[in-house]
């Protein structure tokens, strides 16, 4: 009889234990787990750095690894310009090495993260939210590894890439205004457009299927092929009188930069070939002539008769880059008849 009652209790024991532990469980799973998402948080910063990211990602790796945005710290041209400013903590380094910006927020002034600096903009500052997920455009397959999530911001991401392309208070570091006010940006186009082109692939090692998705390669002043895109050059003779049109084709101020000059030469030979004059114009923020997206600019010259007219269009990467290794961007002869 002892017996069957201590076998009783025990079981009712088991039972109210059991209801219990499921109970704390149960509730545990309805709060926010905060500590499991800083977790996720920290072990994606981990796993970027023990190259699990790349391992999965080959290819967009690549295309990143090989970008300004992957260098936006230990380029020399910015530590250089860095190294003279003594609040650069909190003027410059906030977007050359920031905190993910969907967690200091889309279009916000970012802040400067406390590691991993020298990966730059790295794919967590685009891509990664407070809970260790990736946001990004539409995915195909899953992966235990991080959880996706659609978001709009990157279909057509030039408000994403304001937050640091678009600061108000930051004029030398803005492209986005100025494209705001273009054709371009009427007729529904993006900084992706030009600057991340679409390409149909898989998009990770895990994927079935390929579809669109667009590079991570951000070719800007660095590319010969985008630079011959720029700007078109032509020449037009009307009575002694040479018109040379510059027309922008960029999507926003041509240079995109303020460090970037732009130079116009224009050669005037004589019929025998001797020299008779050479111009050169810059074009750059210094001189506050930078062009417009869309502007034509026409510069008139006054020709004789048999003369040769010679444009060229070079761009100037630094105002220390010597003229040797300014690149070439169009060029027009004419003769005037
Ligand atoms: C709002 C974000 C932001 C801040 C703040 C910022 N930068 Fe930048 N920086 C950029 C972006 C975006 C680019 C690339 C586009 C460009 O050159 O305009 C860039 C490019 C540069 C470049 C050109 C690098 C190259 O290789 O050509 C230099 C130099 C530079 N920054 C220096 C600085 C200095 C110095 C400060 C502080 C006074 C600073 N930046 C503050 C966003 C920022
Ligand atoms: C185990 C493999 C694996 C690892 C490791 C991995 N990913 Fe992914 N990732 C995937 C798969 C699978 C997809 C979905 C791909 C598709 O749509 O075809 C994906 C999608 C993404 C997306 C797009 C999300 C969306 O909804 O559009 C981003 C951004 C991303 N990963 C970033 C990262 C970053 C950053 C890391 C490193 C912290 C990483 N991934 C590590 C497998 C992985
Ligand atoms: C978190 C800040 C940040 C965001 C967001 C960002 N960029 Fe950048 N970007 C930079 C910085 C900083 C550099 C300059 C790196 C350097 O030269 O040192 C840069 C460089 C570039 C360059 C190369 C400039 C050159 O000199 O060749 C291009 C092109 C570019 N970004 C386009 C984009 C586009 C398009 C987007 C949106 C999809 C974007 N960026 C989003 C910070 C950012
Ligand atoms: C400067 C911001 C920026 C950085 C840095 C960045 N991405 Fe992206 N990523 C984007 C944008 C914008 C898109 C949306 C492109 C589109 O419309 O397909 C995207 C799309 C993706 C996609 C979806 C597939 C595709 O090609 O569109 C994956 C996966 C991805 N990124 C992974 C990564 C990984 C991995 C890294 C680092 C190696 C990285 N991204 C770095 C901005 C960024
Ligand atoms: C119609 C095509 C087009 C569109 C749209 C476009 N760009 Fe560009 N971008 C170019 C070309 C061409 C260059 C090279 C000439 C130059 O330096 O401005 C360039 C250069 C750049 C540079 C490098 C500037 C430097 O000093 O090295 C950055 C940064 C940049 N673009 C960012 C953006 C951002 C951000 C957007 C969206 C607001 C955008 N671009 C939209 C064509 C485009």
């Amino acid at each position: 009889m002892n017996f069957t009652v201590t076998i009783r209790r025990c079981l009712v024991g088991m039972f109210l234990c059991l209801l219990g532990w499921g109970l704390i469980t149960c509730l545990g799973n309805l709060a926010p787990d905060a500590k499991g998402d800083a977790n996720r948080y920290a072990a994606a910063y981990r796993a970027f750095k023990e190259g699990k990211c790349k391992s999965c990602h080959p290819a967009i790796w690549r295309e990143w690894e090989n970008s300004m945005h992957a260098q936006a710290w230990v380029d020399e041209i910015y530590q250089e310009a860095a190294k003279q400013i003594s609040d650069r903590e909190t003027s410059c380094d906030p977007c050359h090495a920031p905190e993910p910006i969907l967690v200091t927020g889309i279009g916000k002034m970012p802040k400067l993260r406390s590691i991993q600096r020298e990966t730059g903009v790295s794919c967590l500052v685009c891509h990664m939210d407070a809970e260790g997920a990736m946001h990004g455009p539409k995915a195909s397959a899953e992966t235990y590894f991080h959880a996706n999530v659609t978001d709009a911001a990157y279909t057509a991401p030039t408000t994403l890439c304001s937050t640091c392309h678009g600061q108000p208070s930051i004029p030398e570091h803005d492209q986005v205004s100025s494209f705001q006010r273009s054709s371009f940006a009427t007729e529904k186009k993006s900084c992706a457009t030009c600057h991340m082109p679409s390409v149909k692939r898989l998009q990770s090692t895990a994927s079935y299927e390929s579809i669109k998705g667009r590079k991570h390669t951000w070719r800007g002043s660095r590319s010969v092929a985008q630079l011959k895109r720029a700007a078109r050059l032509q020449l037009e003779y009307a009575t002694g009188k040479v018109s040379v049109t510059l027309q922008s084709r960029t999507g926003h101020i041509l240079p995109g930069g303020t460090l970037r000059t732009i130079v116009l030469e224009i050669t005037q030979l004589a019929p025998d070939g001797t020299a008779r004059q050479k111009k050169q114009i810059a074009i750059s923020a210094k001189e506050k002539n930078r062009l417009q997206p869309a502007e034509n600019r026409t510069y008139v010259f006054d020709v004789e008769r048999g003369d040769t007219i010679k444009a060229r269009l070079r761009y100037q990467l630094t105002p220390k880059t010597p003229e040797p290794s300014w690149i070439l961007m169009a060029e027009a002869t004419h003769i005037v008849p």
